[in-house]
C-alpha cells in the first residue's frame, strides 16, 4: 500500500481537476491512500501542512471538467521559491518543505506544474529525497521541452478561438480589425495554434522577427477589410513600451487601418476542459500511477510520438533552452519555444497569414 500526495503549483489551467480526479480514482482502485496538499508549497510551509483527504463526495466526477484547481495554487504573497529567494530564506524554506513531506509520511508525491515548477523541483531535488517525485506537465504556454502536449493547452486554444470567432463577427460589421493579445509568456504556441484555427490575418510571436511595414502592407492587401491580428504577449517592438497589442494597434492606426484592441486575458485559462485535455489528463494520471507502482522517481510524464511515457527530470531540464529565472536568483528554468521547423509556420504562410519575416 502506498500513500501519495498530489500538489498543483504555478498558474492554474483547465484540466488540473481532471488529473486530480483520475489520480484519486486510479490510486484508490490500487488500494492506495491519497491526500491533496492545499495551496502548493504554501500549504507545505504551515505546521501541520494543510491537506485535504479526498472521497467521492469531495471529488465528484462531474466536477472534474471544471477549470481551476480544487487544491488551489498558493496565495500571491505566500512563501514560495520566489519570495523565499527574495528575502534570503531559501534554506529555511527548503527545510520546511522537506520536514512537511516527511511529517506527511508520503511514499510519493505527484507534482502537477509548469516549466518553472518542474525546473525548481529538479534544482531543489534534495527536498524530495527518499520519496518518489513524479511530475505531470501542465501549462497553456506549451513551453515544456520533450513533451508534445501539456495539460490545459488544448482548452486554452479553444477558449481563444471562441473569443476570436465572436470578435470576427463585430469586426466584419464595422469593416475594422482587432488586435488581440494572447498569453503564452515567451512562447508563441498558443497564438500560433489559435491563429491557424481562426484564420487570423497575421500572427506575431516572440520567436519570429516581424516588420511593421510588411504587416501594414499585408493587411492593406488582404482580401477582406476586417479580421484579426493575433499578437503574443511576449513580442516586443524596438523603441516602444507598453502592452504589445497597444503598440501594434497604434502603428496600424498611424497607417490608416481602423482597429480596436481586445484582451481575452485569464479567460484563456478557464474554459470547461475539452475532451482532448480530459483524455490527456487521464493518460498522464495513469502513466504517473504506473511510474509510482514501478518505484520510479524524479520523472515527468510526457507525450512523444503519440505515446505517453515517463522521462527523467534531468532529461527535461537539459533539453530546453535553459535560462536564468528572472524572479529567483541562482535558479534556471528550462523552456521550449516554437522551433523554426514547426510545420504550422509553413502552413500559416501557405494560407496567406503574415507570420513575420521567416525568410
Ligand atoms: O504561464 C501561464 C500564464 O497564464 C502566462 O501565459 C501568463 O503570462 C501568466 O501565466 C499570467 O500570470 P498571472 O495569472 O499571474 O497574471
Amino acid at each position: 500500500m502506498k500513500r501519495i500526495g498530489i500538489m498543483t503549483t504555478g498558474g492554474d489551467c483547465s484540466g488540473l481537476n481532471t488529473v486530480i480526479q483520475r489520480l484519486y480514482r486510479g490510486a484508490t482502485l490500487r488500494g492506495w491512500q491519497v491526500i491533496g496538499i492545499l495551496d502548493g508549497t504554501d500549504g507545505l510551509c504551515e505546521t501541520p501542512p494543510r491537506i485535504i483527504k479526498f472521497n467521492d463526495e469531495t471529488l465528484p466526477i462531474e466536477a472534474a471538467r471544471l477549470a481551476g484547481s480544487f487544491l488551489h495554487s498558493g496565495r500571491a504573497h505566500a512563501l514560495n521559491f520566489e519570495t523565499a529567494a527574495k528575502f534570503g530564506k531559501v534554506d529555511k524554506f527548503n527545510k520546511q518543505l522537506r520536514k512537511s513531506l516527511l511529517d506527511l509520511k508520503l511514499d510519493a508525491i505527484v507534482l502537477i506544474g509548469g516549466n518553472g515548477s518542474l525546473s525548481l523541483a529538479w534544482c531543489n531535488k534534495e527536498i524530495y529525497a527518499g520519496l518518489q517525485l513524479v511530475c505531470i506537465p501542465k501549462t497553456i504556454d506549451m513551453d515544456i521541452p520533450l513533451t508534445d502536449k501539456t495539460i490545459g493547452f488544448n482548452t486554452a486554444v479553444q477558449q481563444l478561438t471562441s473569443f476570436c470567432d465572436q470578435l470576427m463577427l463585430t469586426a466584419r460589421s464595422h469593416h475594422r480589425w482587432f488586435v488581440t493579445q494572447t498569453m503564452g509568456r515567451d512562447c508563441g504556441q498558443l497564438a500560433l495554434n489559435a491563429g491557424i484555427a481562426i484564420g487570423a490575418t497575421a500572427i506575431l510571436i516572440p520567436e519570429i522577427k516581424f516588420d511593421v511595414n510588411s504587416l501594414v502592407q499585408h493587411i492593406k492587401s488582404a482580401p477582406t477589410d476586417y479580421g484579426i491580428i493575433l499578437v503574443s504577449e511576449g513580442i516586443s517592438l524596438r523603441g516602444h513600451s507598453g502592452r504589445p497589442a497597444d503598440m501594434i494597434s497604434r502603428k496600424l492606426t498611424a497607417a490608416g487601418i481602423v482597429n480596436r484592441t481586445a484582451y481575452p486575458e485569464h479567460t484563456q485559462r478557464v474554459g470547461d476542459t475539452t475532451a482532448a485535455d480530459r483524455i490527456l489528463a487521464a493518460r498522464m494520471a495513469d502513466c504517473a500511477l504506473h511510474a509510482i507502482a514501478n518505484n520510479e522517481t524524479y520523472v515527468m510524464t510526457a507525450i512523444k510520438d503519440c505515446e505517453c511515457k515517463t522521462i527523467s527530470l534531468k532529461q527535461f531540464f537539459d533539453a530546453g533552452e535553459v535560462t536564468q529565472d528572472p524572479h529567483i536568483p541562482g535558479v534556471k528554468t528550462s523552456d521550449s519555444y516554437v522551433s523554426p521547423d514547426d510545420p504550422l509556420l509553413n502552413i500559416a504562410t501557405d494560407l496567406g497569414i503574415y507570420i513575420g519575416e521567416t525568410k
